[in-house]
């Protein structure tokens, strides 16, 4: 490998699985509960928004009571020492990378303390719930949703991820199944284009055999002991 500077990171819910957070895949995870289909699609949105609203306020409320763990903190300690480029991209709409103290870093599914109008398509934070309709603070209109992205809904930041991939002399991607595109592609994309690859997983991933090499265990213990080899090499 060249001089390694420009490193992008993927990750998924079980970066966070060990703050107390349900990942989506795993035994009793999210979509063992749920549906997708009655609680993550536009589709369901129109047929039952109470449901949908309900759903993740719950879990908004839920994410609220949760830390930052190990990985997160070593992960932003990365972020504040590395010198190179480098990009957290987030599948998770937690905020718990950000808490953790890191600033690079883009969610690729939304966020959870965000709400946007469907009225007149600006973002607000948002703590409290949304079943009970409340007005945008910007139109005063009724119409906000979760600034989550849903199935068949486009993934945010798609060009500037595309962009950092494109430069990356490291890819790294931790706690995520390997489930769902376009994320799951972007090992693909970036060996395809010279970076080293590397998975940081409690187990196998659907996609492990793209990854140049794999490390599986929790991710509060293999997490910092990736970061700190690669900050003291
Ligand atoms: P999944 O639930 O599909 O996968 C979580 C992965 O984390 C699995 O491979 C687990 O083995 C691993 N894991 C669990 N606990 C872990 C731990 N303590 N340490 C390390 N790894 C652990 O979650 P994602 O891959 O993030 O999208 O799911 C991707 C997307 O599917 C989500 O963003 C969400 C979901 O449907 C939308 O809602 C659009």
């Amino acid at each position: 490998m060249s001089v390694l500077r420009n490193i992008v990171i993927l990750t998924g819910a079980g970066v966070s699985a060990e703050s107390g957070i349900d990942t989506f895949r795993d035994g009793g995870g999210l979509w063992e509960q749920h549906r997708v289909e009655d609680v993550a699609t536009p589709e369901a949105f129109e047929r039952d928004p109470d449901l949908v609203l309900r759903f993740y306020d719950m879990r908004r409320e839920a994410i609220q009571t949760k830390a930052p763990n190990a990985a997160h903190h070593a992960l932003a300690r990365l972020d504040r020492e590395w010198e190179g480029d480098l990009l957290i991209v987030t599948q998770n709409i937690d905020d718990l990378h950000e808490r953790a103290g890191a600033s690079r870093v883009l969610h690729m599914h939304g966020e959870h303390l965000n709400a946007w109008c469907t009225a007149c398509d600006v973002r607000s934070r948002w703590t409290g719930t949304l079943i009970d309709r409340p007005a945008c603070p910007e139109c005063g209109k009724a119409a906000l949703r979760p600034d989550v992205v849903w199935f068949g809904e486009m993934p945010y930041h798609m060009d500037a991820i595309y962009d950092a991939l494109r430069e990356a002399d490291l890819f790294v991607s931790i706690g995520t199944s390997g489930a769902v595109y376009p994320a799951a592609g972007f090992v693909r994309n970036a060996r395809d284009l010279g970076a080293a690859t590397l998975e940081l997983n409690l187990e196998p991933s659907q996609g492990t055999g793209w990854f140049d090499e794999a490390r599986h265990g929790p991710a509060t213990e293999v997490v910092p002991a990736w970061v700190e080899e690669i900050l003291r090499p």
